[in-house]
Protein backbone atom coordinates (compact mmCIF):
# COMPACT_ATOMS: atom_id res chain seq x y z
CA UNK A 1 0.00 0.00 0.00
CA UNK A 2 1.50 3.39 -0.95
CA UNK A 3 2.14 5.90 2.46
CA UNK A 4 1.46 9.78 2.34
CA UNK A 5 5.09 10.66 1.13
CA UNK A 6 4.34 8.60 -1.95
CA UNK A 7 1.57 10.95 -2.65
CA UNK A 8 3.81 13.68 -1.58
CA UNK A 9 6.25 13.43 -4.68
CA UNK A 10 5.54 16.34 -7.13
CA UNK A 11 7.27 19.05 -8.16
CA UNK A 12 5.48 21.98 -6.43
CA UNK A 13 2.61 22.18 -3.84
CA UNK A 14 0.61 23.69 -6.50
CA UNK A 15 0.50 20.05 -8.62
CA UNK A 16 -0.20 18.93 -4.75
CA UNK A 17 -2.96 20.84 -4.40
CA UNK A 18 -4.30 19.99 -7.82
CA UNK A 19 -3.89 16.06 -7.14
CA UNK A 20 -5.88 16.76 -4.36
CA UNK A 21 -8.57 18.47 -5.90
CA UNK A 22 -8.58 15.54 -8.82
CA UNK A 23 -8.78 13.20 -6.31
CA UNK A 24 -5.86 11.34 -7.43
CA UNK A 25 -5.10 11.21 -3.61
CA UNK A 26 -7.29 8.70 -2.06
CA UNK A 27 -9.75 9.90 0.94
CA UNK A 28 -8.21 7.95 3.53
CA UNK A 29 -4.69 9.70 3.04
CA UNK A 30 -6.08 13.18 2.22
CA UNK A 31 -6.33 14.24 5.64
CA UNK A 32 -2.79 13.02 6.14
CA UNK A 33 -1.49 15.14 3.60
CA UNK A 34 -3.57 17.85 3.80
CA UNK A 35 -2.40 18.51 7.32
CA UNK A 36 1.14 18.34 6.74
CA UNK A 37 1.26 21.36 4.09
CA UNK A 38 -1.95 22.78 5.82
CA UNK A 39 -0.18 26.01 6.59
CA UNK A 40 1.41 25.93 3.11
CA UNK A 41 -1.87 25.43 1.11
CA UNK A 42 -3.51 27.93 2.97
CA UNK A 43 -0.63 30.54 1.89
CA UNK A 44 0.07 31.92 5.56
CA UNK A 45 2.68 31.35 8.37
CA UNK A 46 3.91 32.26 11.48
CA UNK A 47 7.46 34.06 11.76
CA UNK A 48 9.14 36.46 13.67
CA UNK A 49 10.30 39.49 11.94
CA UNK A 50 12.11 42.16 12.44
CA UNK A 51 10.79 45.61 11.68
CA UNK A 52 13.24 48.11 12.44
CA UNK A 53 16.69 48.39 13.50
CA UNK A 54 18.10 47.98 17.03
CA UNK A 55 17.96 45.52 19.64
CA UNK A 56 16.24 42.39 19.62
CA UNK A 57 13.92 43.04 22.17
CA UNK A 58 12.91 46.15 20.50
CA UNK A 59 13.20 45.25 16.98
CA UNK A 60 11.05 41.57 16.99
CA UNK A 61 7.64 40.70 17.03
CA UNK A 62 6.23 37.11 16.58
CA UNK A 63 3.44 37.60 13.39
CA UNK A 64 1.39 34.39 13.07
CA UNK A 65 -0.22 35.30 9.75
CA UNK A 66 2.92 36.51 7.58
CA UNK A 67 2.89 34.65 3.81
CA UNK A 68 4.31 31.73 3.19
CA UNK A 69 7.12 32.98 0.62
CA UNK A 70 7.23 31.53 -2.91
CA UNK A 71 10.52 29.75 -3.63
CA UNK A 72 12.16 31.76 -6.56
CA UNK A 73 13.71 29.55 -9.71
CA UNK A 74 17.36 28.86 -7.70
CA UNK A 75 15.39 28.27 -4.49
CA UNK A 76 13.12 25.25 -2.94
CA UNK A 77 10.87 25.90 -0.12
CA UNK A 78 11.71 24.32 3.30
CA UNK A 79 9.90 23.38 6.60
CA UNK A 80 12.04 24.65 9.36
CA UNK A 81 12.40 22.05 12.15
CA UNK A 82 15.47 23.69 14.22
CA UNK A 83 17.33 27.17 13.88
CA UNK A 84 20.63 28.12 15.39
CA UNK A 85 21.21 31.99 16.63
CA UNK A 86 25.16 33.14 15.83
CA UNK A 87 26.55 36.35 17.39
CA UNK A 88 26.46 37.85 13.62
CA UNK A 89 21.94 37.69 14.36
CA UNK A 90 21.98 40.43 16.53
CA UNK A 91 25.02 42.08 15.59
CA UNK A 92 23.69 42.95 12.25
CA UNK A 93 20.23 43.63 13.94
CA UNK A 94 22.04 46.47 15.32
CA UNK A 95 23.99 47.85 12.95
CA UNK A 96 22.77 47.34 9.15
CA UNK A 97 20.64 50.67 8.27
CA UNK A 98 17.43 50.82 5.79
CA UNK A 99 18.26 50.27 2.57
CA UNK A 100 20.78 47.63 3.10
CA UNK A 101 18.19 46.38 4.95
CA UNK A 102 14.88 45.69 3.52
CA UNK A 103 12.01 45.21 6.74
CA UNK A 104 10.46 43.02 7.09
CA UNK A 105 13.51 40.54 7.92
CA UNK A 106 13.17 36.88 9.22
CA UNK A 107 16.08 36.91 11.79
CA UNK A 108 19.07 34.66 11.56
CA UNK A 109 20.94 32.15 9.09
CA UNK A 110 21.50 28.40 10.48
CA UNK A 111 18.83 25.58 10.28
CA UNK A 112 17.94 21.86 9.53
CA UNK A 113 14.49 21.62 8.23
CA UNK A 114 12.37 19.41 5.26
CA UNK A 115 11.82 19.96 1.83
CA UNK A 116 8.15 20.78 1.25
CA UNK A 117 8.44 22.27 -2.39
CA UNK A 118 11.49 21.29 -4.43
CA UNK A 119 9.97 23.96 -7.03
CA UNK A 120 11.24 21.75 -10.01
CA UNK A 121 14.58 20.53 -9.00
CA UNK A 122 15.02 17.36 -9.18
CA UNK A 123 17.80 16.36 -7.20
CA UNK A 124 15.57 17.42 -4.11
CA UNK A 125 12.83 15.79 -3.17
CA UNK A 126 9.37 16.74 -1.16
CA UNK A 127 10.27 15.19 2.52
CA UNK A 128 13.66 15.07 2.44
CA UNK A 129 15.76 16.13 5.24
CA UNK A 130 18.31 18.96 4.52
CA UNK A 131 20.70 21.41 6.42
CA UNK A 132 20.91 24.71 5.46
CA UNK A 133 22.02 28.63 5.80
CA UNK A 134 21.67 31.88 4.20
CA UNK A 135 25.73 32.65 3.87
CA UNK A 136 25.19 35.53 1.49
CA UNK A 137 24.60 38.26 3.86
CA UNK A 138 24.10 41.10 2.59
CA UNK A 139 21.14 39.17 -0.46
CA UNK A 140 19.69 37.87 2.83
CA UNK A 141 19.07 41.01 4.09
CA UNK A 142 17.67 42.75 0.87
CA UNK A 143 15.13 40.05 0.55
CA UNK A 144 14.36 39.76 4.01
CA UNK A 145 14.93 36.25 4.00
CA UNK A 146 15.63 34.20 7.35
CA UNK A 147 15.14 30.93 9.42
CA UNK A 148 12.44 32.04 12.58
CA UNK A 149 9.87 30.93 10.57
CA UNK A 150 7.79 28.35 9.66
CA UNK A 151 8.89 27.93 6.02
CA UNK A 152 11.78 29.24 4.49
CA UNK A 153 12.89 29.77 0.75
CA UNK A 154 16.77 29.20 0.08
CA UNK A 155 19.10 28.40 -2.86
CA UNK A 156 19.80 24.89 -3.77
CA UNK A 157 23.38 26.40 -3.36
CA UNK A 158 23.06 26.49 0.41
CA UNK A 159 21.31 23.11 1.22
CA UNK A 160 22.92 19.70 1.59
CA UNK A 161 21.26 16.47 2.47
CA UNK A 162 20.70 16.24 6.40
CA UNK A 163 22.01 12.66 7.48
CA UNK A 164 18.83 10.81 8.47
CA UNK A 165 20.43 9.76 12.29
CA UNK A 166 21.65 13.13 13.04
CA UNK A 167 18.74 15.40 15.24
CA UNK A 168 18.07 18.62 13.54
CA UNK A 169 18.82 20.46 16.54
CA UNK A 170 22.18 19.30 15.79
CA UNK A 171 22.20 19.84 12.29
CA UNK A 172 20.94 23.09 12.87
CA UNK A 173 24.00 24.18 14.73
CA UNK A 174 26.66 22.94 12.10
CA UNK A 175 26.67 24.99 9.19
CA UNK A 176 28.11 28.40 10.07
CA UNK A 177 30.37 27.40 13.11
CA UNK A 178 32.06 23.90 11.18
CA UNK A 179 32.63 25.71 8.18
CA UNK A 180 34.33 28.74 10.05
CA UNK A 181 36.59 26.59 11.58
CA UNK A 182 37.13 24.07 8.64
CA UNK A 183 38.08 27.15 6.73
CA UNK A 184 40.10 28.29 9.10
CA UNK A 185 42.05 25.14 10.42
CA UNK A 186 42.47 23.59 6.73
CA UNK A 187 41.66 26.03 3.92
CA UNK A 188 43.52 28.71 5.33
CA UNK A 189 45.87 27.44 8.62
CA UNK A 190 46.49 24.05 6.26
CA UNK A 191 46.77 22.54 9.15
CA UNK A 192 48.24 18.93 9.25
CA UNK A 193 48.60 16.03 11.48
CA UNK A 194 51.81 16.36 13.69
CA UNK A 195 51.14 19.75 14.41
CA UNK A 196 50.96 22.02 16.98
CA UNK A 197 47.67 24.50 16.95
CA UNK A 198 46.85 27.21 19.56
CA UNK A 199 42.51 27.25 19.61
CA UNK A 200 42.45 30.77 21.54
CA UNK A 201 38.39 30.25 22.68
CA UNK A 202 38.16 26.57 23.20
CA UNK A 203 34.76 27.16 24.68
CA UNK A 204 33.45 29.26 21.37
CA UNK A 205 31.28 27.38 19.20
CA UNK A 206 34.02 27.92 16.46
CA UNK A 207 36.50 26.92 18.83
CA UNK A 208 34.89 23.69 19.87
CA UNK A 209 34.31 22.86 16.38
CA UNK A 210 38.08 23.94 15.43
CA UNK A 211 39.30 21.72 18.64
CA UNK A 212 37.63 18.59 17.19
CA UNK A 213 38.52 18.76 14.05
CA UNK A 214 41.72 19.80 14.48
CA UNK A 215 42.37 16.33 16.93
CA UNK A 216 40.67 14.65 14.15
CA UNK A 217 43.46 15.54 11.75
CA UNK A 218 46.22 14.18 14.38
CA UNK A 219 46.92 17.85 15.37
CA UNK A 220 48.39 18.92 19.10
CA UNK A 221 45.40 21.22 20.94
CA UNK A 222 46.48 23.97 23.25
CA UNK A 223 43.13 26.05 23.89
CA UNK A 224 42.33 28.66 26.46
CA UNK A 225 38.73 29.30 28.13
CA UNK A 226 38.12 29.99 31.60
CA UNK A 227 38.11 27.91 34.47
CA UNK A 228 34.33 26.42 34.55
CA UNK A 229 34.83 25.29 30.93
CA UNK A 230 38.43 23.59 31.18
CA UNK A 231 36.61 20.14 31.64
CA UNK A 232 34.22 20.87 28.25
CA UNK A 233 36.96 21.70 26.18
CA UNK A 234 39.01 18.71 27.71
CA UNK A 235 36.35 16.44 26.69
CA UNK A 236 36.15 17.65 23.25
CA UNK A 237 39.93 16.67 22.87
CA UNK A 238 41.83 19.78 24.01
CA UNK A 239 44.89 18.37 25.02
CA UNK A 240 46.28 21.25 26.71
CA UNK A 241 44.01 23.84 28.68
CA UNK A 242 45.42 27.57 29.66
CA UNK A 243 42.94 29.36 32.31
CA UNK A 244 43.10 33.21 30.46
CA UNK A 245 41.52 34.35 33.70
CA UNK A 246 44.50 32.96 35.96
CA UNK A 247 47.21 35.35 34.18
CA UNK A 248 47.60 37.26 30.82
CA UNK A 249 47.62 34.64 27.73
CA UNK A 250 50.44 35.50 26.02
CA UNK A 251 52.63 35.01 29.45
CA UNK A 252 51.40 31.35 29.47
CA UNK A 253 51.68 30.89 26.01
CA UNK A 254 55.29 32.10 26.43
CA UNK A 255 55.72 29.08 27.81
CA UNK A 256 54.68 26.83 25.39
CA UNK A 257 56.68 24.99 22.76
CA UNK A 258 55.79 27.05 19.87
CA UNK A 259 53.08 26.46 17.26
CA UNK A 260 52.78 26.01 13.42
CA UNK A 261 49.15 27.59 13.16
CA UNK A 262 47.04 29.87 15.97
CA UNK A 263 43.47 29.76 15.07
CA UNK A 264 41.58 32.88 17.51
CA UNK A 265 38.17 32.09 17.67
CA UNK A 266 37.94 35.40 19.76
CA UNK A 267 40.40 38.22 18.54
CA UNK A 268 42.20 38.78 21.16
CA UNK A 269 44.82 41.56 20.61
CA UNK A 270 47.23 40.65 23.00
CA UNK A 271 47.53 37.58 21.78
CA UNK A 272 48.29 38.56 18.02
CA UNK A 273 50.46 41.38 19.26
CA UNK A 274 52.70 38.65 21.09
CA UNK A 275 52.77 36.02 19.25
CA UNK A 276 56.40 36.22 17.75
CA UNK A 277 57.13 34.50 21.32
CA UNK A 278 55.19 31.30 20.62
CA UNK A 279 54.05 31.06 16.96
CA UNK A 280 56.96 29.67 14.20
CA UNK A 281 58.30 31.74 11.83
CA UNK A 282 56.03 32.07 8.43
CA UNK A 283 53.19 30.44 10.26
CA UNK A 284 49.71 32.08 9.94
CA UNK A 285 47.67 33.43 12.48
CA UNK A 286 44.08 33.43 11.33
CA UNK A 287 41.31 35.16 13.25
CA UNK A 288 37.60 35.31 13.18
CA UNK A 289 37.54 38.91 14.36
CA UNK A 290 38.67 41.04 16.61
CA UNK A 291 37.10 41.67 20.05
CA UNK A 292 35.48 44.73 20.68
CA UNK A 293 33.30 43.44 23.98
CA UNK A 294 32.53 46.21 25.96
CA UNK A 295 35.12 48.22 24.02
CA UNK A 296 33.58 52.18 24.07
CA UNK A 297 34.05 53.97 20.67
CA UNK A 298 37.43 55.36 21.45
CA UNK A 299 38.66 51.84 22.83
CA UNK A 300 37.32 50.35 19.33
CA UNK A 301 39.41 52.93 17.55
CA UNK A 302 42.29 52.10 19.55
CA UNK A 303 42.33 48.26 19.12
CA UNK A 304 41.73 48.72 15.38
CA UNK A 305 45.16 51.11 15.02
CA UNK A 306 47.12 49.09 17.34
CA UNK A 307 46.05 45.82 15.01
CA UNK A 308 47.18 47.90 11.82
CA UNK A 309 50.12 49.05 13.51
CA UNK A 310 51.27 45.82 14.10
CA UNK A 311 50.14 44.42 10.88
CA UNK A 312 51.89 47.59 8.80
CA UNK A 313 54.80 48.26 10.42
CA UNK A 314 58.71 46.59 10.08
CA UNK A 315 59.60 44.49 13.73
CA UNK A 316 62.20 47.49 14.54
CA UNK A 317 59.41 49.95 14.61
CA UNK A 318 56.83 47.78 17.13
CA UNK A 319 55.04 45.53 13.90
CA UNK A 320 54.67 41.62 14.36
CA UNK A 321 56.45 39.35 11.92
CA UNK A 322 53.64 37.33 11.55
CA UNK A 323 50.89 37.27 9.39
CA UNK A 324 47.38 38.00 10.85
CA UNK A 325 44.28 36.73 8.48
CA UNK A 326 41.36 37.53 9.66
CA UNK A 327 38.50 36.21 7.31
CA UNK A 328 35.01 35.92 6.55
CA UNK A 329 34.18 32.29 6.39
CA UNK A 330 32.76 31.41 2.55
CA UNK A 331 30.36 28.66 2.01
CA UNK A 332 32.07 25.30 1.64
CA UNK A 333 29.68 22.31 0.53
CA UNK A 334 32.34 20.14 0.45
CA UNK A 335 33.54 20.88 3.72
CA UNK A 336 29.88 21.14 5.16
CA UNK A 337 29.03 17.57 3.45
CA UNK A 338 32.19 16.36 5.47
CA UNK A 339 31.13 17.45 8.89
CA UNK A 340 27.66 15.88 8.86
CA UNK A 341 28.62 12.79 7.84
CA UNK A 342 31.15 13.08 10.77
CA UNK A 343 28.52 14.07 12.93
CA UNK A 344 26.62 10.74 11.62
CA UNK A 345 29.06 9.01 12.22
CA UNK A 346 29.20 9.95 15.97
CA UNK A 347 32.56 11.40 15.39
CA UNK A 348 31.82 15.22 15.48
CA UNK A 349 29.63 16.53 17.62
CA UNK A 350 27.56 20.00 17.91
CA UNK A 351 27.64 21.43 21.36
CA UNK A 352 24.60 22.27 22.43
CA UNK A 353 24.52 25.36 25.15
CA UNK A 354 20.16 25.55 25.13
CA UNK A 355 17.38 25.17 22.88
CA UNK A 356 14.40 27.11 23.30
CA UNK A 357 11.19 27.71 21.80
CA UNK A 358 9.73 30.56 19.68
CA UNK A 359 7.46 32.68 21.27
CA UNK A 360 8.85 35.94 21.74
CA UNK A 361 9.45 35.40 24.91
CA UNK A 362 11.70 32.40 24.70
CA UNK A 363 13.07 33.34 21.58
CA UNK A 364 14.25 36.93 23.65
CA UNK A 365 15.63 34.61 26.42
CA UNK A 366 17.43 33.09 23.91
CA UNK A 367 18.87 36.34 22.23
CA UNK A 368 20.15 37.45 25.98
CA UNK A 369 21.88 33.70 26.16
CA UNK A 370 23.37 34.61 22.64
CA UNK A 371 24.80 37.70 23.53
CA UNK A 372 26.22 37.42 26.99
CA UNK A 373 29.19 35.82 25.12
CA UNK A 374 28.94 33.33 27.90
CA UNK A 375 27.15 29.87 25.79
CA UNK A 376 28.83 26.40 25.47
CA UNK A 377 28.05 25.53 22.64
CA UNK A 378 24.95 26.66 20.02
CA UNK A 379 21.94 28.23 21.01
CA UNK A 380 18.90 26.51 19.45
CA UNK A 381 15.45 27.39 18.59
CA UNK A 382 13.15 24.64 18.35
CA UNK A 383 10.51 25.68 15.62
CA UNK A 384 8.66 22.33 15.84
CA UNK A 385 7.08 24.08 19.62
CA UNK A 386 3.53 24.92 19.49
CA UNK A 387 3.11 28.95 19.74
N1 LIG B 1 34.62 35.46 10.63
C1 LIG B 1 33.57 34.65 10.50
O1 LIG B 1 33.20 34.26 9.39
C2 LIG B 1 32.86 34.21 11.74
C3 LIG B 1 31.99 33.12 11.71
C4 LIG B 1 31.40 32.70 12.90
C5 LIG B 1 31.64 33.40 14.07
N2 LIG B 1 32.46 34.49 14.04
C6 LIG B 1 32.77 35.24 15.28
O2 LIG B 1 33.48 34.36 16.12
C7 LIG B 1 33.24 34.70 17.47
C8 LIG B 1 32.82 33.44 18.22
O3 LIG B 1 31.57 33.01 17.72
P1 LIG B 1 30.84 31.79 18.42
O4 LIG B 1 29.54 31.56 17.76
O5 LIG B 1 31.80 30.68 18.51
O6 LIG B 1 30.61 32.45 19.86
P2 LIG B 1 29.95 31.85 21.16
O7 LIG B 1 29.71 30.40 21.01
O8 LIG B 1 28.82 32.72 21.54
O9 LIG B 1 31.14 32.10 22.23
C9 LIG B 1 30.88 32.10 23.61
C10 LIG B 1 32.10 31.52 24.29
O10 LIG B 1 33.24 32.37 24.10
C11 LIG B 1 34.06 32.28 25.30
N3 LIG B 1 34.83 33.51 25.45
C12 LIG B 1 34.34 34.77 25.51
N4 LIG B 1 35.36 35.64 25.68
C13 LIG B 1 36.49 34.90 25.74
C14 LIG B 1 37.88 35.22 25.88
N5 LIG B 1 38.29 36.47 26.03
N6 LIG B 1 38.78 34.22 25.85
C15 LIG B 1 38.39 32.94 25.72
N7 LIG B 1 37.08 32.57 25.58
C16 LIG B 1 36.16 33.55 25.60
C17 LIG B 1 33.07 32.13 26.42
O11 LIG B 1 33.66 31.39 27.43
P3 LIG B 1 33.95 32.07 28.88
O12 LIG B 1 32.60 32.22 29.52
O13 LIG B 1 34.83 31.11 29.50
O14 LIG B 1 34.58 33.39 28.61
C18 LIG B 1 31.92 31.34 25.79
O15 LIG B 1 32.02 29.97 26.08
C19 LIG B 1 32.15 35.78 17.46
O16 LIG B 1 32.76 37.04 17.57
C20 LIG B 1 31.54 35.64 16.07
O17 LIG B 1 30.95 36.83 15.61
C21 LIG B 1 33.08 34.91 12.91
Amino acid sequence: MKAASDYLSPRSLVEIDVRIKRQEVPFFLRMAVTKEYKSCESGNMATQEQFARGKPKDVLKLVKDAPVPRPAVDEVLVKVHSAALNPLGPKLMSSVPFPIARYPIVPENDFAGVVVDPNGHREWKVGQEVIGSYVQIFDKLRKGQGVLAEYANISTKFIIPKPPNVPFSQAAGLPIVGMTAYEGMFTRGKLTAGQRVFINGGSSSVGAMAIQIAKQQGATVVTSCSAGKIDFVKDLGADVVLDYQVSPLPFQLAKQEPFDLIMDCIGTIPVYRNCAKYLKPNRPYIAVGIDLHGLSTLQTMKAFLSIAASVALPAFLGGVPRTFGVFTMKYDEKALKEMADMLDKGILRVPIDSEYGWEKDDVMKAYDRQMSARAKGKIIIDMQREL
